[in-house]
């Protein structure tokens, strides 16, 4: 019996921080919030335990309260008072994030990075405004037209409204824009928008491999943002790729994405390590609400320690190769990562 190796010895306690190979630390979080136009006072998002759509008025305490925890970034996501084809609420001057941003930033410290979508501002729900394709798609027609209308994304015009929101947020305040909408090329318009803007120094962090995920449920009651009809299978990614994940992400690192997401996480992280490997920006991976949802939900009935989950869940995404974390989890796993190093 050949017992020279046993690694348990460096599992004692006093040594295992010595030896541990990923650190977690409250600078690694962004925490999201929600702004909310159309309402007065804080409203709970039943579906995301302890996060609330708040006021504008309420914003920068908000942002208070997750400076507080040691989380020194928040990703800001907002909802319009009112809702068109076009998402023009998105880029208006007096819109909900813009007059949020102007509030937070000339209030607090926080590092404040924007969502830049335009599905919670169009009435339709969808990720950009509409136009009608020919797609021949439900097998064959017999006698009829090969071809059917369908409506989808239009995606130049689409790049069109992002410069307009991302200018629109870089002269509110924001230290950093991040496009979510899968939309080809936006990294590129957005780069040239805010260089032409004056804004050469505020990096974009994109939303590089965004999949198409039933894991977003909770968000989209969160941000009134499901679409009215059909899904975003034909701008977000099909989870059944991954090398597709590395082509998607090199045109947006060759954009001059600074930052690259690849969202969701927990289910997600062998592209997470995959583009560790290929890249050497800095990694973001979206912890998404519904990731955060069901372990509330099994926390709820005695079946998880959420505190222990919470952060195992975060060291892991670490572990595969993140740099940063946005999460629900922020504030409370950054409570306890400085309660535990106090102790
Ligand atoms: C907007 C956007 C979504 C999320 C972040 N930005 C929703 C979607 O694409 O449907 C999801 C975040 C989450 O589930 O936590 N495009």
């Amino acid at each position: 019996m050949d017992l020279t190796h046993r690694p348990r010895r460096l599992r004692r306690d006093r040594v295992r921080g010595l030896v541990s190979e990923t650190n977690l630390e409250p600078a690694d979080l962004i925490a999201p919030v929600f702004v909310d136009a159309t309402t007065d006072e804080r409203v709970p998002i039943e579906s995301m335990p302890g996060h609330e759509r708040v006021p504008i008025g309420d914003a920068v305490d908000r942002v208070e309260e997750v400076l507080e925890t040691g989380v020194e970034a928040v990703m800001l996501f907002g909802i319009p008072k009112s809702k068109d084809p076009e998402g023009r609420r998105a880029w208006a001057e007096d819109g909900v994030i813009q007059d949020a941003l102007r509030r937070i930033t000339a209030e607090t410290d926080a590092y404040v990075i924007t969502d830049v979508c335009l599905c919670e501002y169009t009435d339709h729900g969808h990720c950009g405004p509409l136009e009608e394709e020919l797609r021949r798609e439900g097998g064959v027609v017999e006698n009829g037209p090969v071809c059917e209308p369908t409506l989808t994304v239009d995606n130049d015009a689409t790049l069109e409204a992002l410069e307009k929101i991302v200018v629109s947020h870089a002269r509110a305040g924001a230290d950093m824009v991040a496009p979510s909408g899968m939309i080809d090329g936006m990294v590129d318009v957005i780069r040239d928008a805010l260089d032409r803007d004056g804004f050469e120094h505020v990096p974009i962090m994109s939303y590089a491999a965004k999949y198409e995920s039933a894991f977003y449920g909770p968000f989209r009651d969160a941000a009134d943002g499901a679409p009215s009809f059909g899904n975003r299978r034909h701008y977000q990614m099909d989870p059944a790729n991954s090398r597709e994940a590395l082509r998607e992400v090199r045109l947006d690192a060759e954009q001059g994405a600074d930052v690259l997401m690849v969202k969701p996480a927990l289910p997600y992280l062998d592209i997470v390590s995959a583009v560790r490997q290929e890249f050497d920006h800095p990694v973001a991976a979206y912890n998404v609400s519904g990731e955060y949802a069901m372990l509330h939900a099994a926390a709820e009935k005695g079946w998880l320690d959420l505190e222990e989950v919470a952060l195992e869940s975060l060291l892991s995404i670490k572990r595969a190769g993140a740099d940063l974390i946005l999460t629900y989890f922020a504030e409370d796993v950054a409570g306890r990562l400085s309660a535990d190093r106090r102790r």
